[in-house]
Protein backbone atom coordinates (compact mmCIF):
# COMPACT_ATOMS: atom_id res chain seq x y z
CA UNK A 1 0.00 0.00 0.00
CA UNK A 2 1.41 2.86 -0.65
CA UNK A 3 0.96 6.30 1.65
CA UNK A 4 -2.22 8.12 0.43
CA UNK A 5 -4.75 4.78 1.22
CA UNK A 6 -2.54 3.91 4.51
CA UNK A 7 -3.44 7.73 5.44
CA UNK A 8 -6.71 7.73 4.60
CA UNK A 9 -7.75 4.41 6.52
CA UNK A 10 -5.69 5.97 9.25
CA UNK A 11 -8.32 9.26 9.09
CA UNK A 12 -11.29 6.97 8.44
CA UNK A 13 -10.54 5.01 11.88
CA UNK A 14 -10.36 8.22 13.59
CA UNK A 15 -13.84 10.29 11.98
CA UNK A 16 -15.34 6.65 13.37
CA UNK A 17 -14.44 8.00 17.15
CA UNK A 18 -15.25 11.52 16.56
CA UNK A 19 -17.35 13.35 18.68
CA UNK A 20 -17.13 16.72 17.77
CA UNK A 21 -20.07 17.18 17.44
CA UNK A 22 -23.46 15.48 18.61
CA UNK A 23 -24.36 13.61 15.43
CA UNK A 24 -21.81 10.76 15.75
CA UNK A 25 -24.06 9.74 18.90
CA UNK A 26 -27.07 8.63 17.11
CA UNK A 27 -25.50 7.84 13.53
CA UNK A 28 -24.50 3.77 13.24
CA UNK A 29 -20.95 5.18 12.30
CA UNK A 30 -19.06 7.82 10.12
CA UNK A 31 -19.08 7.45 6.36
CA UNK A 32 -15.85 8.44 5.40
CA UNK A 33 -15.03 8.74 1.51
CA UNK A 34 -13.55 6.17 -0.69
CA UNK A 35 -12.09 6.09 -4.20
CA UNK A 36 -8.81 6.14 -6.06
CA UNK A 37 -6.65 7.98 -3.50
CA UNK A 38 -4.87 10.15 -5.56
CA UNK A 39 -7.90 10.96 -7.53
CA UNK A 40 -7.60 14.05 -9.94
CA UNK A 41 -11.39 14.64 -9.06
CA UNK A 42 -12.72 14.82 -5.67
CA UNK A 43 -16.91 14.97 -5.38
CA UNK A 44 -18.43 16.31 -2.11
CA UNK A 45 -21.88 15.37 -0.90
CA UNK A 46 -23.51 16.97 2.04
CA UNK A 47 -23.34 13.73 4.36
CA UNK A 48 -24.38 10.40 4.39
CA UNK A 49 -28.11 9.35 3.96
CA UNK A 50 -29.71 6.65 5.23
CA UNK A 51 -29.03 3.62 3.30
CA UNK A 52 -25.02 5.38 3.70
CA UNK A 53 -25.07 5.23 6.84
CA UNK A 54 -26.18 1.87 7.22
CA UNK A 55 -23.62 0.38 4.67
CA UNK A 56 -20.94 2.58 6.38
CA UNK A 57 -20.10 3.93 2.10
CA UNK A 58 -21.02 7.30 1.00
CA UNK A 59 -23.39 7.54 -2.30
CA UNK A 60 -24.57 4.08 -2.62
CA UNK A 61 -28.46 5.14 -1.89
CA UNK A 62 -30.68 6.94 -4.25
CA UNK A 63 -28.87 10.04 -4.93
CA UNK A 64 -25.83 8.12 -5.04
CA UNK A 65 -27.40 5.57 -8.35
CA UNK A 66 -27.97 8.67 -10.06
CA UNK A 67 -24.34 9.94 -8.92
CA UNK A 68 -23.58 6.58 -10.60
CA UNK A 69 -25.85 7.27 -13.78
CA UNK A 70 -24.61 10.90 -14.20
CA UNK A 71 -20.93 9.11 -13.99
CA UNK A 72 -21.72 6.34 -16.78
CA UNK A 73 -23.13 9.10 -19.32
CA UNK A 74 -20.44 11.46 -19.01
CA UNK A 75 -18.06 8.56 -19.60
CA UNK A 76 -16.30 8.13 -16.19
CA UNK A 77 -15.50 5.95 -13.59
CA UNK A 78 -16.52 5.94 -10.07
CA UNK A 79 -12.96 4.10 -10.25
CA UNK A 80 -11.42 7.04 -10.76
CA UNK A 81 -12.96 9.15 -8.35
CA UNK A 82 -12.35 9.86 -4.75
CA UNK A 83 -16.16 10.63 -3.60
CA UNK A 84 -16.95 11.66 0.22
CA UNK A 85 -18.94 14.34 2.20
CA UNK A 86 -18.75 17.49 3.94
CA UNK A 87 -20.23 15.70 7.10
CA UNK A 88 -18.99 12.41 7.91
CA UNK A 89 -22.62 11.07 10.37
CA UNK A 90 -25.65 11.03 9.35
CA UNK A 91 -28.09 13.50 10.85
CA UNK A 92 -32.18 12.85 10.66
CA UNK A 93 -35.24 12.79 13.02
CA UNK A 94 -37.20 9.92 13.70
CA UNK A 95 -40.70 9.93 12.05
CA UNK A 96 -41.99 6.81 13.46
CA UNK A 97 -39.78 4.21 12.12
CA UNK A 98 -38.06 6.34 8.99
CA UNK A 99 -35.46 8.65 9.25
CA UNK A 100 -35.50 11.73 7.63
CA UNK A 101 -32.52 13.56 7.05
CA UNK A 102 -32.18 16.95 8.39
CA UNK A 103 -29.44 19.22 7.34
CA UNK A 104 -26.54 19.59 9.09
CA UNK A 105 -26.37 22.93 10.81
CA UNK A 106 -23.33 25.53 10.50
CA UNK A 107 -21.66 24.29 13.71
CA UNK A 108 -21.89 20.68 12.62
CA UNK A 109 -20.52 21.25 9.30
CA UNK A 110 -17.74 23.81 10.71
CA UNK A 111 -16.64 21.13 13.41
CA UNK A 112 -16.12 18.05 10.38
CA UNK A 113 -14.53 20.85 7.94
CA UNK A 114 -11.01 19.39 9.47
CA UNK A 115 -11.52 15.86 8.10
CA UNK A 116 -12.53 16.95 4.67
CA UNK A 117 -9.63 19.28 4.42
CA UNK A 118 -7.56 15.76 5.86
CA UNK A 119 -8.73 14.30 2.69
CA UNK A 120 -8.00 16.94 0.17
CA UNK A 121 -4.94 17.23 2.08
CA UNK A 122 -3.45 13.63 0.94
CA UNK A 123 -5.66 12.94 -2.14
CA UNK A 124 -4.45 16.24 -3.44
CA UNK A 125 -7.21 16.55 -5.99
CA UNK A 126 -6.62 18.66 -9.13
CA UNK A 127 -10.00 19.80 -9.03
CA UNK A 128 -13.31 19.19 -6.90
CA UNK A 129 -17.23 18.91 -7.31
CA UNK A 130 -19.60 20.41 -4.43
CA UNK A 131 -22.75 18.73 -4.69
CA UNK A 132 -25.29 21.34 -2.70
CA UNK A 133 -24.91 23.86 -0.69
CA UNK A 134 -23.48 22.54 2.47
CA UNK A 135 -20.68 20.76 0.27
CA UNK A 136 -19.85 24.34 -1.48
CA UNK A 137 -19.87 26.51 2.32
CA UNK A 138 -17.44 23.79 3.01
CA UNK A 139 -15.40 23.83 0.48
CA UNK A 140 -15.32 27.74 -0.82
CA UNK A 141 -15.82 28.73 3.11
CA UNK A 142 -18.86 31.13 2.35
CA UNK A 143 -22.68 30.93 1.97
CA UNK A 144 -22.92 29.89 -1.94
CA UNK A 145 -26.20 30.60 -3.88
CA UNK A 146 -26.27 26.94 -5.97
CA UNK A 147 -28.51 27.88 -8.16
CA UNK A 148 -26.94 31.23 -9.56
CA UNK A 149 -23.85 29.67 -8.71
CA UNK A 150 -24.05 26.35 -10.40
CA UNK A 151 -22.32 25.20 -13.41
CA UNK A 152 -19.04 27.41 -13.21
CA UNK A 153 -15.72 26.82 -11.62
CA UNK A 154 -14.64 28.92 -8.41
CA UNK A 155 -11.97 28.67 -6.55
CA UNK A 156 -11.28 27.10 -2.83
CA UNK A 157 -8.49 29.12 -0.64
CA UNK A 158 -5.93 27.05 -1.54
CA UNK A 159 -6.71 28.16 -5.42
CA UNK A 160 -8.14 24.65 -6.43
CA UNK A 161 -11.06 24.86 -9.00
CA UNK A 162 -14.25 23.82 -7.51
CA UNK A 163 -17.22 23.23 -9.57
CA UNK A 164 -20.33 24.18 -8.17
CA UNK A 165 -23.59 22.32 -8.84
CA UNK A 166 -27.14 20.79 -7.09
CA UNK A 167 -27.01 18.35 -5.26
CA UNK A 168 -28.19 14.93 -6.57
CA UNK A 169 -31.30 14.93 -4.12
CA UNK A 170 -32.71 17.82 -5.37
CA UNK A 171 -33.28 16.35 -8.93
CA UNK A 172 -35.13 13.25 -6.70
CA UNK A 173 -37.71 15.70 -5.45
CA UNK A 174 -37.88 18.32 -8.32
CA UNK A 175 -41.15 18.49 -10.43
CA UNK A 176 -41.70 15.31 -12.66
CA UNK A 177 -42.23 17.53 -15.53
CA UNK A 178 -38.97 18.98 -15.46
CA UNK A 179 -37.05 16.51 -14.53
CA UNK A 180 -35.62 15.58 -17.64
CA UNK A 181 -34.03 18.85 -18.16
CA UNK A 182 -33.25 19.26 -14.72
CA UNK A 183 -31.06 16.26 -15.63
CA UNK A 184 -30.02 17.72 -18.58
CA UNK A 185 -28.85 20.78 -16.68
CA UNK A 186 -27.25 18.74 -14.19
CA UNK A 187 -25.26 16.65 -16.46
CA UNK A 188 -23.95 19.54 -18.02
CA UNK A 189 -22.81 21.31 -15.29
CA UNK A 190 -21.23 17.82 -14.53
CA UNK A 191 -19.61 17.57 -18.03
CA UNK A 192 -17.30 21.17 -17.39
CA UNK A 193 -15.29 18.28 -15.23
CA UNK A 194 -14.80 16.20 -17.77
CA UNK A 195 -11.30 17.67 -19.37
CA UNK A 196 -9.63 16.90 -15.62
CA UNK A 197 -9.57 13.14 -17.05
CA UNK A 198 -7.87 14.30 -20.59
CA UNK A 199 -6.08 17.52 -19.27
CA UNK A 200 -1.98 16.47 -20.05
CA UNK A 201 -1.05 19.88 -18.32
CA UNK A 202 -2.64 19.87 -14.88
CA UNK A 203 -1.51 24.11 -14.24
CA UNK A 204 -2.83 24.61 -17.65
CA UNK A 205 -5.95 23.24 -16.99
CA UNK A 206 -6.57 25.35 -14.14
CA UNK A 207 -5.55 28.77 -16.08
CA UNK A 208 -7.90 28.02 -19.17
CA UNK A 209 -10.84 26.67 -16.87
CA UNK A 210 -10.84 28.46 -13.76
CA UNK A 211 -8.92 32.02 -14.14
CA UNK A 212 -10.86 32.49 -17.62
CA UNK A 213 -14.20 31.68 -16.04
CA UNK A 214 -14.68 34.47 -13.56
N1 LIG B 1 -26.23 12.36 0.03
C1 LIG B 1 -24.99 12.83 0.25
O1 LIG B 1 -24.75 14.03 0.25
N2 LIG B 1 -24.02 11.96 0.47
C2 LIG B 1 -24.21 10.64 0.48
O2 LIG B 1 -23.25 9.92 0.70
C3 LIG B 1 -25.50 10.18 0.23
C4 LIG B 1 -26.51 11.04 0.02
Amino acid sequence: MTSAPLALLALDRATRVCRECPLGERATQAVFGEGLARARLMVVGEQPGDKEDLAGRPFVGPAGRLLDRAVAELGWSRDKLYVTNAVKHFKYELRGKRRIHKTPTQREADACLHWLEDEIAVVKPTALIALGAVAARSLLGRHVAVMSERGRWHEDAAGRPVLVTLHPSALLRGDPAQKAVAWKAWLEDLSLASAIFSARQIPGFVREHVHHAR
